[in-house]
C-alpha cells in the first residue's frame, strides 16, 4: 500500500510536470524594418505559436506591431540589442519567466558600411565582426538552453558569406576545418580585427571587407553548431537573402524584402535539411564551392 501510494505521488509530479504549458515561440532579431519585419509578417501568417518581433529601439519596434496589427496580425514585441549583454540577458530572463520554449530562432539582426561609409576602417570592421558575428554567437548561445529539441535556428548570412570571398587559401582551410572551436572561430574572427588594427589584412590574406570576414564567420559558426545540436534534432542553416531592397542597400537591390523572407520562412517552418546555404531562390550552394554569384546571379563576377 505504501508502495502503491508512492508510485501514485510521483505519477502525478511527473503528469503535473509534463501538462505543465509550455509556449512554443519564434524568435526574430533586428525586426522592425527590412528583412527580419517581412519575415514576421509571414511567421504571423503561418507559424502557430507566438511571434516575437525584436527590436533594439522600444519606439521603432512598438511601430512596427502597430503595423502588423493594423493587417491583423499579433507579433509580440520585446526589446533586444543583440550587442548589449544587458539586453540579451532582459531577453532571456523574459523566456524562462514565461516558461517559452524557442521553437524558431531567426539571427537577422545586421549592420554593413557601405563604401563611401567616413568611419575608419578598424572601426568599421571591429563593429561589423561585433554585432554580425559575436553578438550573434552570445545571442545564439543564451537562448540554446530554451530552445526546444527538433527547433531551427536560420542565420541571415549573405553571398559575402561565401567561403571564395577569402583571398587566402590557409585562412579558408580554417574556416572550414570541422576541428575548429568555437573559442578557437572567435580568436580567428578576433585576429582579423587585430590585422585591420594594423593595416595588414589585404597582406594577410583577409580581403578588404570586414563584411564578408563577418559573414563568413557566421556561415562557419552555422556548420558549427549544426554538428554540434544534430543529436537534439534541431537543425542549423544559413541563408543568403539576395541583394534586398532596404535601408541596408539605400533603397537599391533586386529582390522586395517580401520575396526574401521566404526562404529564411520555408526553413524556420519546413523540413528542408540541416547546415545548409541556401540562396534566396532556394538553391543550396555549396559553401566551399567556386564562386556561386556567376551562375546563380547570372552575372560574372
Ligand atoms: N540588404 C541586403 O541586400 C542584404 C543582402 C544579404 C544579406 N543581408 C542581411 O540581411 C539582414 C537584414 O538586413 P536588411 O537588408 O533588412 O537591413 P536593414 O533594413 O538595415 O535592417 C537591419 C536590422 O537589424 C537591426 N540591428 C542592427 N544592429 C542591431 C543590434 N545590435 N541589435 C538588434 N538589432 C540590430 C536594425 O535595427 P535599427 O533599425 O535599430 O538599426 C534593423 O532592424 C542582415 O543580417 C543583412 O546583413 C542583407
Amino acid at each position: 500500500m505504501l508502495l502503491f501510494n508512492f508510485i501514485s505521488f510521483y505519477f502525478i509530479i511527473l503528469l503535473s510536470y509534463t501538462t505543465m504549458s509550455v509556449n512554443k515561440v519564434a524568435v526574430v532579431t533586428g525586426a522592425n524594418k527590412g528583412l527580419g519585419f517581412c519575415i514576421v509578417k509571414k511567421l504571423c501568417e503561418k507559424y502557430s505559436g507566438k511571434v516575437y518581433l525584436t527590436s533594439r529601439d522600444e519606439q521603432r519596434g512598438g511601430k512596427a506591431c502597430d503595423e502588423l496589427n493594423k493587417l491583423g496580425l499579433n507579433p509580440f514585441f520585446h526589446q533586444l540589442d543583440v550587442s548589449d549583454k544587458k539586453s540579451v540577458n532582459n531577453f532571456v530572463k523574459h523566456i524562462r519567466e514565461e516558461n517559452e520554449e524557442v521553437e524558431i530562432l531567426i539571427n537577422n539582426a545586421g549592420i554593413l558600411f557601405l563604401k563611401d561609409a567616413p568611419e575608419p576602417k578598424s572601426f568599421q570592421a571591429e563593429q561589423t565582426i561585433f554585432v554580425n558575428f559575436t553578438a550573434l554567437v552570445d545571442f545564439t548561445e543564451a537562448i540554446l538552453p530554451f530552445m526546444k529539441n527538433g527547433g531551427r535556428i536560420v542565420n541571415i548570412s549573405s553571398s559575402s558569406g561565401h567561403l571564395c570571398r577569402v583571398p587566402s587559401g590557409d585562412i579558408r582551410s580554417k574556416f572550414q576545418s570541422e576541428m575548429l572551436t568555437l573559442e578557437e572561430l572567435k580568436t580567428l574572427v578576433s585576429s582579423y580585427v587585430e590585422d585591420v588594427k594594423q593595416d595588414e589584412e589585404i597582406n594577410k590574406g583577409w580581403g578588404d571587407s570586414p563584411y564578408v570576414v563577418s559573414k563568413v564567420a557566421v556561415n562557419a559558426y552555422t556548420f558549427m553548431l549544426q554538428r554540434r545540436l544534430a543529436p537534439k534534432g534541431i537543425t542549423v542553416n544559413c541563408v543568403h537573402p539576395g541583394y534586398v531592397m532596404s535601408d541596408m542597400t539605400r533603397g537599391g537591390g533586386s529582390i522586395t524584402p517580401d520575396d526574401a523572407a521566404n526562404v529564411p520562412v520555408r526553413l524556420a517552418l519546413t523540413p528542408w535539411g540541416a547546415g545548409l546555404y541556401v540562396w534566396h531562390n532556394g538553391t543550396v550552394v555549396p559553401w566551399d564551392g567556386p564562386d556561386p554569384r556567376g551562375y546563380i546571379d547570372g552575372r560574372k563576377v
